[in-house]
């Protein structure tokens, strides 16, 4: 299909043929257009609260030396990290469900000292099956064969093409058998590697030769009377034979879900072999994927171009349904500069999903290869993430609810504000978070956009009034600007090195009042890991409300939605005042007061 915005402004769609469903939602608000197009593809899943931490991952960390040193120096530089990554250097020659006897011979003790020291561990899983291992050495293959899993060609033999460990046949996820197969090779290697996630790539699915290493039957279906412009100039460039045969159809009619349905195989594998909340990450996608999966923007290069651009793509898939997405911070192909990689990093903080990656030929990107400023740039832009993963991760649960966007156009959120409409260098998280990155290099000073109300500073509690205007604000190179809106609550925690030492550490609120006096939000808790918990009902939800009982005293109440067990006042509460730079700051601080039990505060004015 190939669709074009003119400028009336109108669409104008060209297909090629096939199954055409369109559906029609009316709104009438982008807000509900969204909801409408989520109550068709489904709600997007609750992630792990740890994957909400950050990645670290590069092509090119060749042996399990290597890969442990990385994640000991972001230790011990007290960079906040969750998940350590490997890419295809893993594989035994690149085959996938195998390691590397001697340059990662010693994998399953690393995981498991990820593990003790509270961390995550993922590695990438391609599709493509390895097809040239001698018979009884390579057991993917031989099973696959045997239970009869891979696309065939039009005349009934096993299409075999070409990626990254040479000929490979591809597993058809459309047949259940292939799903029960695939999840047999997790479990099995799962047994030996416990990784956390698994991260599927090439999955579009990508082939190095055209079709097929046989190439493609001269139909129409390879070539059709139209082609749209696809890379390479015909549909079976870069992939398969539109004729090859799959379980439900020929790859003509599949070609686009190959990556959601091996999305869907890989989810349910992970779920059954872990019992526990799966992460997936996908390169490939289509509508429906974000039950499954999260997303990752491919591979982005190293330049301010694509770091600006990596905004419209995160927000287009909170559109679609994907609320976990990120792009490969300080960008995949080439070689970032420092203040590039600092100012990635920042917006990074921001992504729903927060991975650092790196291709092979490229000089480093972990945080702490760079200079003593950078890295502190860097550390503080980590360190406010984690502290507001409470607020996000409640984010992620109004997604999986309520089809809410996590991160957010200002057009969404303010839909009745022109200005909104074209700005696509800021976003929100949610209704309330405000998050205005430098995207221009040598810039130390940024024009920011702000919707009419008062925002206030998330660092300093300074106040901006707007009339719905753009303020110049200083924005150094340690500095990522955010504002949080009057009228709202965000839960917070104390950031620490990981998200299980994070998750013990003390919440505190940030609290921006509005105009009246007046702010709510809201704290979604759970263990972070298990299956179903809002549906089962083993979670916490508190709603925060702050509002004046009279002209000079000020009520933060905390209500426990479900189940309420008892109230308890704390009245009155021993608090800390400390003077701050705005007389609106109020910090009350040690009030050890347990988030599952309703309290109240109060101070006077
Ligand atoms: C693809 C992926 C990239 C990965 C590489 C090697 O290019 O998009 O992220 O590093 O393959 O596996």
């Amino acid at each position: 299909i190939e669709v074009m915005l003119q400028p009336t402004p109108a669409l104008t769609w060209v297909s090629t043929g096939g199954i055409l469903d369109l559906y029609i939602f009316l709104g009438p608000d982008a807000q509900s257009v969204i909801r409408q197009y989520l109550q068709v593809i489904g709600y997007p899943m609750m992630p792990p609260y740890w994957s909400l931490g950050f990645h670290l991952c590069r092509w090119g960390y060749t042996t399990t030396n290597t890969t442990w040193n990385v994640a000991q120096r972001m230790h011990n530089a007290n960079f906040p990290m969750d998940v350590q990554w490997n890419d295809l250097d893993y594989a035994d020659k690149r085959r996938v469900f195998t390691f590397d006897p001697w340059r990662f011979g010693d994998l399953p003790e690393m995981v498991e000292e990820f593990h003790k020291r509270g961390m995550k561990y993922i590695l990438i899983l391609d599709p493509g099956i390895s097809t040239t291992s001698p018979p009884g050495t390579y057991r993917p293959f031989d099973d696959g064969l045997k239970r009869d899993v891979f696309i065939k060609n039009a005349t009934g033999q096993i299409l075999i093409g070409k990626v990254w460990p040479g000929p490979t046949a591809f597993p058809d996820f459309t047949n259940s058998e292939t799903r029960q197969w695939w999840e047999d090779c997790i479990r099995d290697f799962h047994s030996r590697v416990p990784v956390d996630g698994l991260w599927i790539d090439m999955n579009e699915p990508a082939n190095f030769v055209q079709g097929s290493l046989e190439g493609c039957p001269d139909s129409d279906i390879e070539n059709p009377p139209y082609t749209p412009r696809v890379v390479g100039g015909q549909l079976n460039s870069g992939t398969l034979c539109m004729s090859a045969q799959q379980k439900l159809s020929t790859h003509y009619n599949l070609h686009n879900i190959y990556g959601l349905t091996e999305a869907y195989a890989t989810h349910s594998a992970l779920m059954k072999v872990r019992g526990k909340r799966p992460f997936v990450l996908s390169r490939s996608s289509y509508p429906g994927i974000g039950r499954f999966s999260g997303v990752w923007t491919g591979d982005v290069r190293s330049d301010w171009e694509q770091l600006r651009y990596s905004i419209p793509a995160v927000l287009q898939f909170s559109m679609f349904g994907v609320p976990l997405v990120g792009a490969d911070i300080c960008g995949f192909g080439g070689n970032t500069t420092e203040e590039l990689c600092v100012r990635w990093m920042q917006l990074g903080a921001f992504y729903p999903f927060m991975r650092n990656h790196n291709d092979k030929p490229n000089l480093a990107l972990q945080p702490y290869v760079f200079g003593q400023k950078a890295q502190a740039a860097m550390r503080s832009a980590l360190n406010i993430r984690y502290s507001l993963l409470p607020f996000l991760y409640t984010l992620f649960h109004h997604a999986h609810t309520s089809a809410e966007t996590v991160a957010r156009p200002l057009f969404v959120e303010f839909p009745t504000d022109p200005s909104c409409q074209i700005i696509d260098r800021q976003f929100l998280w949610g209704s309330s978070l405000l998050i205005s990155p430098v995207l221009e290099q040598g810039a130390e000073e940024l024009a920011v956009y702000l919707p009419p109300g008062t925002w206030y500073s998330l660092y300093n509690g300074q106040p901006f009034h707007s009339k719905g205007q753009y303020l110049l604000l200083p924005a150094p190179l340690d500095t990522i600007n955010v504002h949080v809106r009057e009228g709202h609550i965000l839960p917070q925690q104390e950031p620490a090195l990981t998200t299980t030492a994070s998750r013990s550490n003390p919440f505190f609120l940030t609290v921006a009042l509005s105009a009246g006096g007046w702010a709510w939000g809201h704290l979604f808790w759970d263990d972070g890991d298990s299956l179903d918990t809002y549906e089962m009902g083993n979670y916490c939800y508190v709603t925060f409300i702050a509002g004046q009982v009279e002209k000079t005293q000020v009520v933060c109440i905390c209500i426990l939605k479900k189940p309420v067990y008892k109230i308890m006042y704390l009245n009155p509460v021993v608090i800390y005042l400390s003077l701050c730079l705005f007389p609106q700051v109020l910090t009350v601080t040690s009030l050890a007061l347990p988030m599952s039990q309703v309290f109240t505060v109060q101070w006077v004015l």
